[in-house]
Parts: C-alpha cells; structure tokens; sequence
C-alpha cells in the first residue's frame, strides 16, 4: 500500500505519522517546536522524516502554522513562529527524495476532514483549529479557498475586538488573541496568580506555579467537573461563537468543525461556541443555522491532511 508522510508543524509541537490511503497513522514521531529558530526547525522536519522512512512512503507533506505563498514554496509569515520569507519546502527538498509539499496547518485539517473526517458530506465547509493559534481552513464547493495570493482564510486574524488584545501578528483585537489555548492559558493563568479559590484545582494541578500551568491542564480539571475551568473554556468558546458568527455572514457555511488540542475539551468548548453563535448570527430564526462539529480525526487532522494532499498535489 502506498503511504505518505505528514508533519505538522504547530506553534507548540511538531506531530509526525506515515499516513495509508485510507488516513490512518500506521506509524508516529513528535517533537516539540524550536520556535524561534527556522534552522532548527528544519533540522527536525528532516529527522522525523528520516524517522518515519520506509520503501512504500511515495511523499512528503509538511502542515505549518503560517502563510504560504500561492505556488506553496514559502512560508510568508507566521504569527507564532520565527519564520520570515522562509523557503521551507526547499530546504525540505534539500534534506529528501521524495516529492514535498507545504500547506497552511488549518488548510491541511480542513482538507483531512472533507476527504476522512467529519467533513465527508459537507461541500462548504469552515474548519476552525483552536491550539496556540486560531487557523481556519475553507472548504468551498468542494475545493479549498486560497484567496489570490494564498492566504485566504486566516479566520484566527480576523477583527473581533477593536483596540483588544495584543495578537502574535502584531495586530490588537483579533480572534486568536481570545479565542485561542493561548489566551486560555493566559487567563487560568491569571485565575491562578489571583490566590482567588475558585481556581484551587487549577492551583493544585500546576504545583501552585502559574508558570506551569497547561491549556491542557485546564481541559483535564474541566473533563474532571471544575467550575472554574468549565468556565474559562466556556469564554474561549463564548468569543469564538461570536467570531464564528461573522464568518457564517462572509461563507454561509453548511458546518462548522472545530479541531486542535483545545478541542479535546469537546462540548465543553463547542457548546458554548454553537450557543454564541446562535445569539448573534445575522436573521436567527429565519435561515438554516450550521452544524458545530468537533474534528473526527481530532489533533491528527493536520498530519493526516497534508499526507493525503502530498500523494493529491491536484488538490492543492
Ligand atoms: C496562523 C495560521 C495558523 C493558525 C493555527 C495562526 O496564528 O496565522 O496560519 O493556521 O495559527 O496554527
Ligand atoms: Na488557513
Ligand atoms: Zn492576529
């Protein structure tokens, strides 16, 4: 069977697998992200591959949380890593045989649900990713948006608040900096610091260092019931309903799926989200509202997207 490799390169973490036809992972490698240096990054890229090697691997696909140019040969910018007119997919090629290609990480999940996931039956469909960063993938008329120059779909930078939050953009008020694990760390963060006892549980899991503390602390004391976590997903997920609400005004998107690490907390973000958006879309109650759906392949949907849009490179 023909397999491909897929790398995904997020703000936190690079997640690895060889990926079969069907899209499961037969195989995995991971290392955390170097993220302020290219070099390293790439030093990483080229050793999960030499790691993930075998005869029946037909090429590489490298997922990353960026903008990449048109002819998808350069990453332009990225929020949250230190790449700046990086030209990733040659330094890649360089370190390979095998055919390469790069795709935005939200773009390659996006692609990974249509093609095995919960956007099988969804021809227009809104990927939200919600991890260190907010990416968005659309899926339009069954093809991905790209936008004229490639980065269309950058729902993580959209306005939300004006004069808000400082973004890693370098803008204020956009999405990513609510609605993200970044900000939801920032703010358990903040609880904790607070002494206040409403977050006691959270205190107790990060040893009463804030520093320590975790999105994906927050999400297990939530799963466990704590009030206080269960509430601080709940206002991610409040911002990004809201946010949400305003693309649905742009696409008018069948569904919406929501994937990356935050969405492991499950309903526990999507509800809060799908209600936020069902107060504020645009004629509530006199159109067809659209299905919030956790990502199928879940954490996995970058890696195994880009994989099967390395073996498809049509579709991309
Ligand atoms: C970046 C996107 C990326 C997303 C998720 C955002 O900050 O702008 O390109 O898809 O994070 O990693
Ligand atoms: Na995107
Ligand atoms: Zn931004």
């Amino acid at each position: 069977m023909v397999t491909s490799i897929g790398i995904d390169v997020g703000g936190t973490k690079i997640a690895a697998g060889r990926v079969d036809e069907k899209g499961s992972i037969v195989a995995r490698a991971r290392r955390s992200t170097p993220a302020q240096s290219p070099d390293a990054i790439a030093t990483a890229i080229a050793e999960l591959i030499a790691e993930l090697h075998t005869e029946d691997v037909a090429a590489v696909g490298v997922a990353c949380a960026g903008y990449i140019d048109r002819a998808g040969t350069t990453v332009l910018f990225s929020p949250n890593l230190a790449w700046r007119d990086e030209p990733l997919k040659e330094r890649v090629a360089t370190n390979t045989d095998l055919p390469v290609i790069i795709e935005n990480d939200a773009n390659a999940a996006a692609y990974g649900e249509f093609v095995h996931g919960a956007g099988r039956d969804l021809g227009h469909m809104v990927m939200v990713t919600v991890g260190t960063g907010v990416g968005g993938g659309i899926v339009s008329n069954g093809k991905l948006f790209r936008g004229a120059y490639g980065i269309g779909g950058e729902l993580g930078h959209m306005l939300l608040v004006p004069g808000g939050r400082l973004c890693g953009c370098g803008n204020r008020g956009c999405v990513e900096a609510y609605g993200s694990g970044t900000a939801l760390t920032r703010d358990a963060r903040e609880l904790v610091r607070s002494g206040a006892q409403f977050g006691r549980r959270l205190t107790d899991l990060c040893d009463g260092d804030a520093d320590k503390l975790t999105g994906a602390m927050v999400t297990t004391a939530a799963l466990e019931g704590d009030v206080a976590s269960i509430d601080l997903l709940a206002q991610v997920g409040n911002w990004l309903g809201e946010a949400t609400s305003s693309m649905a005004s742009l696409l008018d998107p069948e569904g919406f799926v929501i994937g990356g690490g935050v969405a492991d907390a499950g309903e526990l973000l999507i509800d809060p989200m799908r209600s936020a958006y069902g107060r504020s879309l645009t004629g509530r109650g006199y159109r067809p509202v659209a299905s919030f759906v956790r990502a199928e392949l879940g954490n996995d949907a970058g890696v195994i997207g880009v994989a099967a849009l390395a073996v498809n490179p049509g579709d991309r």
